[in-house]
């Protein structure tokens, strides 16, 4: 019987904590890395660990750590509906950070593929060297020393050279593993990466004083080669929500026309569930849809997954259901009612323009650039759905040029917001708050608040070792650091989130008072270390009286006028910054 992706998991896991690795959670799809958007790789929650800024004793007890990280991959976001790209994926790997090196990871990967998952390599490849990197000899000798007729490949950084995540950061030679699949195409299923450089934001290298090893090996290209299956979506990871999807649009088929045969293609249905898998992961993430940055990706998935729903007349957040249950066995913090609640309602709003877009896209004989951006501007049709539903009259359009209109809309736009803000792109921006329009101001005053509220209820739990360490705040959530010793405990989370409702459902004013500096402190008001103050501060303050206040610190606001209008409070995720310091994120919603 071939594994199934369950199986796989629990095996990977299972022999890397046998050979002396810590099991590490997925990190949060949103990085703390501000260079990149997303998550799109398993290294990137360890950089700190790979370039000596963290302990990995410290924080794992162990120089060895493995995971499952959610990934998402916005490069591929155009290719998804063939048979191997995808934007949202898991990726297994296993980390050393001085503990080993590359004999180790290359005798790791070689028993857990051929003894564990039973599988045949077909090739591996090598670093073959250029003018900067000599040639990775080491890796060529360790894979002829495991197997002498092993079939390895030289190639040149364009495949095997990795990294860096971002504009700088660690990298270096890799060694792939290749197995045959169904159809007898050779896959590349897992990359060893040496990290023995740091490459700097001028693009130069210098050698790290600890190399480190970064693996990562897709958990859906795992599944297929060990299932032997011509692509992943024939994999248990897909094939049973794809045929979900044919069965709720052959019942429900609200829209009698519709020739499911016909249009429902596979390239379809694999778009529909890789969309389902991103939108469910992003939305749990915390990634509201808005109009940039990872809001924007989300945005885009869901609408071009609600076009899609729409045409076959099927249901939508019901659609999600089924994935979301089989994904909860793996990630417990996945909430059902959460990502129902914000995709119902983003595409409730989409769809309300859609049926009058679509409408007004049949009418058109020939779709360019600016009349595709019309058509998104007017009826926020992507220019995916466009693309979808042109079909041969979109021939003359491509990406770039919308993307051009695009960047022209919104430097017009920014121009706007310049002469109404004196020069601000963000109608606000203290450093630590950040709004973009008056809707996102109001997101953030009570993401603010409740950033107060938590500093006292992790206190109130923790003790007063917690002290505030940094501070960011977007319409998106609360991202808030400070000094605590240890990981907290999943009690710990939920005592502080309960704290911090309990204090919003109390509905308490949110009030401020103007002191002279000494004063304020003898208040006990909360302050931020490495912040410099005036002589007179602002107190906020959760309470009836500075006296009897919940939460009281020093702050130049802007804040709710009572608690009650923060909402639902939730904490996202926590987890280490560096060793001593911790970071939440954490969002609110009604
Ligand atoms: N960082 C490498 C990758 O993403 C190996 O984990 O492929």
């Amino acid at each position: 019987m071939p594994m199934n992706s369950k199986e796989i998991r629990k095996k990977f896991l299972k022999y890397f904590e046998e050979h002396g690795h810590k099991i590490v959670e997925s990190s949060s799809l949103l990085p703390d890395d501000p260079s990149v958007l997303l998550t799109t790789a398993g290294m990137q929650q360890f950089k700190p660990y790979f370039v000596g800024k963290a302990n990995p004793i410290e924080d794992f007890g162990s120089l060895n750590v493995a995971s499952v990280q959610k990934c998402f991959r916005t490069s591929d976001i155009d290719e998804v509906g063939d048979e191997t790209h995808l934007t949202f994926f898991e990726m297994l790997g296993n980390f050393s950070f001085g503990g080993y090196f590359k004999k180790e990871a290359i005798l790791y990967a070689h028993e857990f593929i051929t003894k564990v998952c039973g599988l045949q390599i077909d090739y591996v490849s090598v670093f073959e060297g250029d003018e900067h990197v000599p040639e990775d000899l080491e890796s060529g000798k360790i894979w002829r020393s495991i197997d002498e007729k092993v079939n390895i490949k030289k190639c040149g950084r364009a495949d095997n050279f990795w990294g860096p995540t971002g504009s700088e950061g660690p990298c270096g030679p890799t060694t792939e593993i290749y197995v045959k699949n169904a159809s007898g195409n050779s896959i590349e299923i897992w990359n060893l990466v040496f990290n023995e450089y740091y490459q700097n934001s001028d693009k130069s290298l210098r050698k790290l004083e600890t190399p480190g090893v970064d693996t990562g090996m897709g958990l859906e290209r795992l599944a297929m080669v060990c299932q032997n299956k011509k692509n992943i979506f024939e994999t248990d990871l897909f094939e049973p929500f794809i045929n979900l999807f044919v069965e709720n649009a052959k019942e429900i088929n609200l829209n009698k026309n519709f020739n499911i045969e016909k249009n429902l293609t596979d390239t379809v249905k694999r778009m529909l569930v890789d969309h389902a898998r991103g939108i469910i992961f992003l939305i749990s993430d915390g990634i509201l849809p808005s109009n940039k940055d990872a809001g924007y990706i989300i945005r885009r998935l869901i609408r071009r997954y609600v076009s899609r729903m729409y045409q076959v007349g099927s249901l939508f957040g019901e659609s999600l259901l089924p994935m979301v249950e089989f994904y909860k066995n793996f990630y417990s913090d996945i909430d059902y009612v959460k990502i129902d609640s914000i995709f119902s309602d983003e595409s409730s709003k989409f769809l309300k323009t859609l049926t009058v877009g679509l409408h007004e896209l049949h009418k058109l004989d020939a779709i360019d650039a600016v009349i595709a951006f019309n058509l998104y501007q007017s009826y926020g049709l992507p220019y995916e759905v466009i693309k979808d539903f042109g079909g041969n009259k979109t021939s003359k359009l491509n990406r770039e040029e919308f993307e051009e209109e695009f960047k022209k809309h919104q430097e017009k736009s920014r121009a706007g917001l310049e002469k109404k803000f004196g020069g601000h792109g963000l109608i606000l921006d203290t450093g630590e708050l950040k709004a973009g329009s008056e809707e996102e101001l109001k997101k953030v005053t009570r993401l603010h608040t409740a950033t107060h509220l938590m500093q006292q209820a992790l206190r109130n739990v923790l003790g007063s070792e917690v002290n505030q360490a940094g501070s960011d705040i977007t319409a998106e959530r609360t991202r808030f650091d400070f000094t605590f010793s240890r990981k907290l405990t999943p009690e710990e989370i939920q005592k502080v989130e309960d704290e911090v409702n309990s204090i919003i459902e109390k509905d308490l004013p949110m009030q401020k008072t103007v002191l002279p500096k000494a004063e304020a402190e003898k208040t006990g008001a909360l302050y931020f270390s490495k912040n410099k103050y005036p002589d007179i501060v602002n107190v906020y303050f959760a309470g009836k009286t500075i006296k009897d206040a919940y939460s009281k610190e020093f702050c130049g606001g802007p804040h709710v006028n009572n608690t009650g209008e923060i909402g639902k409070f939730k904490i996202i995720k926590e987890e280490a910054v560096s060793a001593g310091t911790r970071r939440i994120r954490a969002t609110v919603s009604f």
